[in-house]
């Protein structure tokens, strides 16, 4: 029999899960398979850890969540075609739910099948080698110290690509007085209240950790960019400003010659694309990116097909993206999708690595992973779902963040799944402090 081998259970391995479960369901033979976690449950970054650093084992921590986070996009134009959030809350609820809500939808449809008896938890894959036939994984069962080998006819990595943090030094911050952080340990904006932060980089991570220490007090926030400003229509206490160029004390100075007192730097200065247990031949090696090279079809590994990644591009589309590359890998695997020839494959690559590159601006990268994502579900019998309406919905989305960075969050979209409208939150964003799913869902009942 087939062995398969799945290394997390965040959003990708569960899409992975729930796609041989599908064929299952519908009377195929499915192949033997067993996950991976080295945390204690499923959910990947969204099952929120306290924890920073390394965990009780000695492991590092791999979420990178916070408290309060809210989905920065709208939920529609990541619902999963085969479970709708109608059908997981019963009604419809409002487009940006904070991180709780969001967790147990992912783990709501996780809980419909038997999976959790695939699953080892704290269990950390720690080398993964292959021998011309066959992968032998070598696993260490933190909770028992006790380490495994299995033999694996495919790999599946899952294990995501925002946990291991970036972290750049700029001059002065070995004698900086205050705090510095990477947002990957970024747990909770209420301990900068009353303080001045300085948040450095210019992509999702700084603009919402920087927003939440708005919301949460902070007496001022100044981001400093390295190449492109967000240039979104900051409220007061909040600035924009070009390149940290060294810190003098407590005075953080900018390249353009702006001088800030500082309490605590974030750095949000991405993630690294790491798989140390991966050898040199199978590791995927990218910047974060729409397109990563040597992944056909963004799944296959190039030099050798029976090893899989999952979720490895930067990312508009999610869950409903992952699960259609869960759904294609899944039928590479099943020998229903016959993988082409090397020049092909290359072409293939190529091609799609070639437009990535003239990509200029947000619209376009958009359209970019939209016609990547419907050519996957093109390739699978992934339930329907409209793209087009996701797409619609991604391009008004950015509009409305250029329109007024604070009220985003407030707007309401359909579902691409239901068709149904989303109601308009109780509170707004920026005034909804408690975010606990019981005060979130209260009264949003159309
Ligand atoms: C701060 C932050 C906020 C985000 N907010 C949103 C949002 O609002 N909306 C959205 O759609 N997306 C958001 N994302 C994007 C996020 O990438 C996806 O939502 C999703 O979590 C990716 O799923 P994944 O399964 O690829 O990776 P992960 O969620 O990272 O899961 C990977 C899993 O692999 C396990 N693992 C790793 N290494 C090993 C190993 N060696 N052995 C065993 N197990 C291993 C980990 O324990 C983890 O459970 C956010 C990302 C970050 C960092
Ligand atoms: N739900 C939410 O609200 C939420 C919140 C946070 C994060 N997220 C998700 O988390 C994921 C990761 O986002 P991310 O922003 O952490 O990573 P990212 O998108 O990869 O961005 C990395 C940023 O770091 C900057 N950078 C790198 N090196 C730097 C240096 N030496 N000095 C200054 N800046 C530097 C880059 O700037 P350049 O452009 O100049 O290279 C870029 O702005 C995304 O999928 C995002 O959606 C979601």
């Amino acid at each position: 029999m087939t062995k398969v081998a799945i290394i997390g259970t965040g959003p990708c391995g569960l899409s992975m899960l729930r796609a041989f479960e599908q064929a299952e369901k519908k009377g195929e033979k499915i192949p033997e398979i067993v996950c991976f976690d080295k945390q204690e449950d499923w959910g990947g970054l969204w099952n929120y850890n306290w924890r920073t650093g390394s965990d009780q084992y000695g492991d590092p921590v791999p979420n990178s969540m916070y408290r309060y986070l809210w989905s920065n996009g709208p939920k529609e134009c990541l619902e999963f075609a085969d479970y709708s959030f109608d059908e997981h809350f019963g009604h419809p609820i409002p487009s940006f739910p904070p991180r709780e809500v969001l967790y147990d939808y992912i783990i709501g449809r996780a809980k419909k099948g038997n999976l959790k008896n695939k699953v080892r938890f704290n269990t950390t894959v720690m080398t993964v080698t292959y021998n011309g036939k066959n992968f032998e994984i070598t696993s260490h069962d933190k909770k028992n110290d006790k380490f495994s080998k299995d033999t694996f006819d495919y790999v599946v990595v899952s294990s995501g690509h925002f946990s291991v943090p970036f972290i750049p030094e700029y001059p002065g911050m070995k004698s900086f007085p205050g705090r510095i952080l990477h947002s990957h340990d970024f747990r909770d904006a209420e301990e900068f209240r009353g303080k001045n932060v300085i948040v450095l980089g210019s992509s999702y991570s700084a603009e919402d950790v920087a927003l939440q220490c708005h919301k949460y007090g902070a007496k001022s926030v100044t981001i400093g960019y390295r190449n492109n400003p967000m240039g979104f229509k900051w409220p007061n206490g909040m600035k924009e400003v070009h390149y940290l160029d060294r810190l003098e004390g407590n005075k953080a100075i900018f390249k353009d010659g702006h001088k800030q007192e500082a309490d605590a730097i974030i750095l949000c200065t991405g993630y690294l694309h790491h798989f140390p247990f991966l050898t040199e031949d199978l590791k995927l090696k990218t910047r974060n990116r729409l397109y990563p090279p040597k992944l056909y079809k963004g799944v296959v590994w190039e030099n050798n097909h029976k090893l899989l990644y999952l979720g490895m591009q930067d990312q508009f589309h999610t869950f409903n993206m992952f699960d259609c590359q869960a759904w294609y890998a899944r039928d590479v695997i099943m020998g229903k999708i016959k993988i082409p020839s090397s020049s092909e494959i290359k072409k293939d690559i190529d091609k799609w690595v070639a437009m990535e590159e003239k990509l200029e601006n947000p619209d376009q990268m958009i359209d970019f992973q939209t016609e990547y994502t419907k050519e996957l579900h093109g390739l699978s019998d992934y339930p329907k779902i409209d793209f087009e309406l996701i797409r619609k919905h991604f391009k008004e989305w950015e509009h409305h963040k250029v329109e007024d960075i604070m009220t985003y969050r407030n707007k309401f979209f359909s579902s691409p799944v239901t068709g149904s409208v989303a109601p308009i939150h109780h509170t707004p964003w920026a005034s909804a402090m408690d975010d606990s799913s019981k005060t979130f869902l209260n009264q949003s009942k159309k």
